[in-house]
């Protein structure tokens, strides 16, 4: 397994490109198996979940390949069986469930893994396809999902579920009538999907409210199509510059998705300016504290969590992180702990005790954000940081060493 090694201490400067949206990206490339004919995807970031994702869709039947930030899927005779080995790697793996349930009347996906951050069930999303005439049995690990057409229904999420808004979409898109799902999810990654789906021929209002309509049409033809950039990963390098006291230019930047990321990193004395498709960030004085509670979009989004409880540890004053999303993910804080961080748990709150000096330390990387909260402390660190077991921080960030090094880090990866 490999690991970084960060000599920390130096303000990052230049300008880093944006990479495209994992979490647009998966369910995407999922919804690839609904229509008839090729689809291109462009702007796909070369990830560990991507390539998880190429593969499973090649074993599902949809001949799909992917190089230099391009995939290209072409439909072929469809397999229902999403096996555990790659399952268990990556809970996205349940995306298939709706576009195979719609082209087939049938799947079995094993019961997703992913990062360890909760519980984090699916009965949302079985819940909802049954509304649409599909019958789910669990044996031996396995969901084992039919159905003879599924048919428009009324849903409504009891909570406004990312991953079941997505599957109910591409659930419905080709089912028979009308669906609507209410109290679904607004994030611009579902957006994304839907935008997608509508440029192969879906009829769909309402994406990016919580009431969303689909009627479902006979057939979807193929498009080319790229994917949104990555706000999770824009959020991550103004973090980075913050935390370094150094100034960045951030190419294709999603702003419009990032009102509170970045009314928050404004909070603490973080400061942006949008030029266009791209935001110049800047951090002279000393940060701020601040009180965040993750949400559901539009709030503050639970996959900057982490990273933003590393600015935290450097702020001046008391800051509050309350997760209100995920029950599990504080894994980073003995982590940060070890770098030197006062942070205190309580319940689902953790309070953070700011004006630390980072002192670099080994640690060890846990689920994904958590990850990339360790980089950011290993970053401004005083001495060296050496982070193990990155294999979830190459799940969701591209080469982030090969990122971070124009820009001044010293990092490297070393295979152990
Ligand atoms: C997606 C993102 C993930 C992000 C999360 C919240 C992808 C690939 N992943 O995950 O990075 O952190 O949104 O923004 O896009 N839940 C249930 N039952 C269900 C479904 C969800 O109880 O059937 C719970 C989960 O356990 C969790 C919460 O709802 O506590 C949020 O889950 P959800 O919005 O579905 O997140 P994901 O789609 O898994």
């Amino acid at each position: 397994m490999d690991k970084l090694i960060i000599e920390g201490g130096v303000p990052l400067r230049g300008a880093v490109r944006i990479s495209g949206s994992k979490n647009a990206a998966l369910p995407i490339l999922f919804a690839s198996i609904l229509p008839d004919e090729p689809v291109t995807f462009l702007n796909v970031p070369n990830l560990r979940d991507i390539h998880t994702t190429v593969r499973l869709l090649n074993i599902l039947g949809c001949e799909t390949e992917c190089s230099d930030g391009a995939a290209h899927t072409r439909p072929g005779a469809l397999n229902p069986e999403a096996p555990y080995d790659l399952v268990k790697t990556m809970r996205a793996s349940v995306l298939c469930l709706g576009p195979l349930l719609a082209r087939l009347g049938k799947a079995k996906v094993a019961l997703p893994g992913g990062c360890a951050i909760g519980a984090r069930p699916v009965d949302l999303h079985i819940a909802a396809l049954e509304k649409m005439g599909a019958k789910f049995e669990l044996e031996g690990g396995y969901i084992y999902g039919t159905c003879r057409g599924l048919r428009g229904a009324h849903i409504h999420f009891d909570f406004p579920t990312v991953g079941g808004t997505e599957n109910l979409l591409m659930a419905a898109v080709l089912a028979k009538g009308e669906t609507v799902l209410e109290n679904a999810a607004r994030e611009p990654e579902v957006v994304d999907l839907a935008q997608f789906l509508v440029r192969c021929g879906a009829d769909i209002e309402g994406q990016g409210t919580s009431v969303i309509r689909i009627r479902g049409v006979k057939e979807l033809h193929g498009c080319t199509y790229p994917i949104m950039a990555d706000r999770i990963e824009a959020g991550t390098f103004i973090a980075a510059a913050a935390i370094t006291g150094g100034e960045l230019l951030l190419k294709q930047c999603p702003v419009e998705g990032m009102d509170a990321v970045l009314t928050k990193f404004a909070d603490m004395g973080i400061e942006m300016i949008q030029e266009g498709e791209n935001l110049r960030v800047a951090c002279e004085g000393q940060l701020q504290a601040v009180d965040v509670t993750t949400q559901p979009y539009p709030g503050f989004p639970t996959d900057l969590q982490a990273q933003t409880m590393a600015l935290m540890c450097v702020a001046l004053g008391t800051s509050t992180m309350k997760e209100t999303i995920f029950e599990n993910r504080f894994m980073h804080v003995q982590e940060l702990t070890r770098l030197g961080a006062d942070i205190r748990l309580s319940g689902n709150t953790a309070i953070v005790r700011g004006g630390v000096e980072f002192k670099g330390a080994p640690v060890m990387a846990s689920d994904l954000r958590a990850s990339a909260s360790l980089v950011l402390a290993g970053l401004a660190a005083d001495g060296v940081t050496e982070i193990q077991r990155i294999y979830h921080l190459d799940r969701g960030y591209e080469r982030i060493e090969d990122k971070l090094r124009p820009l001044g880090a010293r990092i490297v990866r070393v295979k152990e």
